[in-house]
């Protein structure tokens, strides 16, 4: 099958470099918006019979992105291609994996249905926030990590006497792999969240005193998590001198303010949602895309066998 790469406009930097890997160009693909405000999509690219791989990262504007990706897919199915593999680095609605108080949606079940249900015959996404995302979906999911990209960036850089940092309990099991990567003791932090931008750190487990801490997580939003557990750590005894490591950085709201009050000394990200451009921190990017040019060419010989 022809492997064509395509992108919506939420990362085509992504895309791009994705491209350069496989040594392909971007198949084409105009999206843009009526006035009213729904999007417009064409695919002038032939695809009857094609391996279609669409890059969509669910970064903010994060419904808007979601809609093109279910616009772009139904576009390549009338186009008659032969499968569908939607590349979603970040997906959105992740953290509504479990319904807390009986009261709320399903949402990333109901994301999950809606992209199958627009005709993806396959996922690949990276960092998911849990692994029971990956059993809301239907189809088969190229559940990717970026850890030992990430862990291997810090390896290179960590100080003696540093100590990984889970910033909850929800992420205690990935700060424990990078402990165990880098050969290095974990903490973890209690937080409470009491609103969707606001956080409180009350404790910690683990011994920091005098330790310089790597804090890691799977995305940052607003940064309240972050923020709650450095102070928590600094109060604690912590040097003020903190790594931050998260795949996901959506930096929305006050995200960019509350890190820049920290005494950060930097920021380890992917580019699995683009990085706005300059900030009052240091930023070290650790790029996906040759990890996804990789699966690509797995999932390609896959599909000829
Ligand atoms: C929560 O369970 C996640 O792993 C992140 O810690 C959280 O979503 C980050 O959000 P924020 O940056 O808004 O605190």
């Amino acid at each position: 099958m022809r492997v064509v790469l395509m992108t919506g406009s939420s990362h085509p930097a992504l895309a791009n470099a994705v491209a350069k890997v496989l040594s392909l160009e971007l198949g084409r693909c105009a999206v843009d918006r009526f006035p009213d405000g729904e999007h417009h999509v064409e695919v002038a690219e032939e695809l009857r019979g094609c391996d279609v791989y669409l890059f969509q990262p669910l970064g903010p504007p994060v419904d808007s992105h979601l809609m093109e990706l279910l616009l772009m897919v139904d576009a390549c199915r009338r186009r008659g291609a032969g499968r569908v593999t939607a590349v979603v680095p970040y997906l959105a609605y992740a953290r509504h994996d479990r319904r807390e108080t009986g009261r709320e949606p399903l949402g990333a079940r109901l994301v999950a249905d809606i992209i199958r249900a627009a005709g993806v015959d396959r996922l690949v996404a990276v960092d998911l926030h849990s692994p029971a995302v990956e059993g809301c979906f239907n189809i088969p999911v190229e559940h990717l990590s970026a850890m030992p990209l990430l862990a291997d960036h810090l390896s290179r850089t960590a100080v003696p006497g540093s100590v990984v940092v889970s910033p909850d309990l929800g992420a205690v099991k990935r700060a424990e792999r990078y402990a165990a990567e880098l050969q290095l003791p974990v903490a973890v932090v209690h937080k409470r969240r009491t609103s969707g931008s606001q956080v409180q750190a009350r404790s910690i487990t683990g011994d920091v005193k005098g330790c310089t801490p790597i804090l890691v997580d799977d995305m940052i939003s607003t940064a309240g998590t972050i923020e709650a557990a450095v102070n928590v750590l600094l109060e604690a005894g912590c040097k003020p001198e903190v790594t931050v490591v998260a795949t996901h950085s959506l930096l929305v709201g006050p995200a960019i303010d509350r890190l820049g009050r920290l005494p950060l000394r930097r920021l380890i990200t992917t580019d699995s949602v683009p990085m706005i451009g300059r900030l009052p921190f240091q930023v070290e990017v650790v790029s996906l895309a040759p990890l996804l040019g990789r699966t690509i060419e797995l999932l390609r010989l896959g599909a000829q066998g």
